[in-house]
């Protein structure tokens, strides 16, 4: 069991990263002292899986314990979602009820929504993460943002809420999908671009354990990527001082095609780090070699580079509706295999051209 510190003063959490930890999450909250009750967030094929043991966990040690259960898609992380989830929170909270606290039992999806409901219920309550997917687990259970997609803009509404702790059980990795192992690969790829480069040529060298979750290479992986968020949201936890702002490499591009063809979030941020690379390539600020080597580790995981849309000016418009992206073509591009760096001023044609698969 490994346990990574994310330091941020009185409000610092722990992650707590193994395997089997799932029926000891009750022991946790209760360590945590976290409240009295707790109301469960997640979707029925997860909780089908694993939602009973994580409520017998709680309940072994004296929590009331209620769940909601939520749609499984990305479309879901909605309006009327969270409406649902608030009112079912708000009957299991009846007046007299001592502290009730939120648990999230899912992937990103499940994490933002359940902690955007804790967030705003009575202007903030207690939630832990256990998040199921790769791809939560290595970014979205940790760091505080949480948000809904509205007016079909993705993470347009939303807040920074710490959880109070992370539980990263890895065996509960087991039963998900070869394509969501895919999608969270993108997000372990893009901590070596970003920070990393003997941790990139750590990938390259044993993608084939981590795709077949070979425990220990899982464990390594997961806690390097952890520890290297835990410190970026440490040094900026609001995204105000550009450096939170790294990981968004691959994110606005990715995003936009995200929305557009319904891909997952992994397979669309790996275009979305291609068509960066390929634009700090045409700015001269990134070598070609480089992007190759990034390309060619993509595809040898089994993650697409291109794509070829037939509406790329749909994919152009909902770029400028990005939030970090609108008004100033504001891209986070490499400049070597291990760094990237905030560009203003991208000329639109050439994103528009390269996301057109002519440069790509
Ligand atoms: N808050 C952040 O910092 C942050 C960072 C990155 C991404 N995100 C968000 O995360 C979301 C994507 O999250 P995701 O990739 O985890 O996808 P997801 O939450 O949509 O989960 C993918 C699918 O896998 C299923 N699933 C989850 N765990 C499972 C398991 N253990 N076994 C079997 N099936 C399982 C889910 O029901 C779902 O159908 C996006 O909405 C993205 O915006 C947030």
């Amino acid at each position: 069991m490994k346990r990574i510190e994310v330091k941020l003063g009185e409000r610092s959490y722990p992650i707590i990263i193994g395997f089997g930890l799932l029926d000891r999450v009750g022991e946790l909250a209760e360590e945590l002292n976290l409240g009295d009750s707790v109301f469960l967030v997640s979707q029925i094929p997860i909780f089908s899986l694993y939602g009973q043991r994580c409520l017998e966990s709680f309940n072994k040690k004296g929590f009331s314990a209620r769940y909601s259960l939520f749609g499984e898609s990305e479309t879901d992380k909605s309006w009327e979602s969270l409406q649902m989830v608030l009112s079912e929170l708000a009957r299991f909270d009846e007046p007299g009820r001592k502290r009730c606290f939120v648990a999230t039992l899912g992937g990103g999806v499940v994490g933002d929504l359940g902690g955007f409901a804790s967030a705003i219920y009575k202007r903030g309550i207690s939630y832990i993460q256990i998040p199921t997917t790769l791809l939560s687990n290595v970014d979205a259970g940790v760091g505080g943002k949480c948000a809904i997609n509205f007016c079909g803009i993705k993470n347009l509404v939303g807040a920074f809420h710490q959880p109070r702790a992370v539980l990263s059980d890895l065996s509960l990795l087991l039963t998900l999908p070869k394509r969501e192992i895919l999608s969270g690969m993108a997000e372990i790829v893009k901590y070596g671009v970003i920070c990393d480069e003997r941790f990139f040529a750590h990938i390259e060298d044993n993608f084939e354990k981590i795709l077949l979750l070979e425990p220990q290479s899982l464990e390594y992986v997961v806690s390097s990527c952890y520890k290297m968020k835990a410190d970026i949201v440490a040094a900026d936890e609001m995204d105000t001082k550009g450096i939170r702002v790294i990981l968004n490499f691959g994110h606005t591009i990715g995003h936009a095609i995200e929305n557009i063809l319904g891909l997952s979030h992994g397979e669309a941020i790996s275009v979305g780090m291609v068509a960066a690379s390929s634009i700090a390539c045409h700015l001269g600020i990134f070598a070609k070699e480089e992007k190759d080597r990034l390309e060619e580790l993509l595809k040898r995981i089994g993650l697409r580079t291109k794509i070829k849309s037939s509406s790329p000016e749909k994919i152009m418009e909902a770029l400028l509706c990005d939030k970090k992206f609108a008004g100033k073509t504001r891209l986070v591009l490499p400049t070597r295999i291990g760094e990237v760096k905030v560009v203003e001023g991208v000329e639109e044609l050439l994103i528009q051209s390269v996301i057109m698969g002519s440069n790509l």
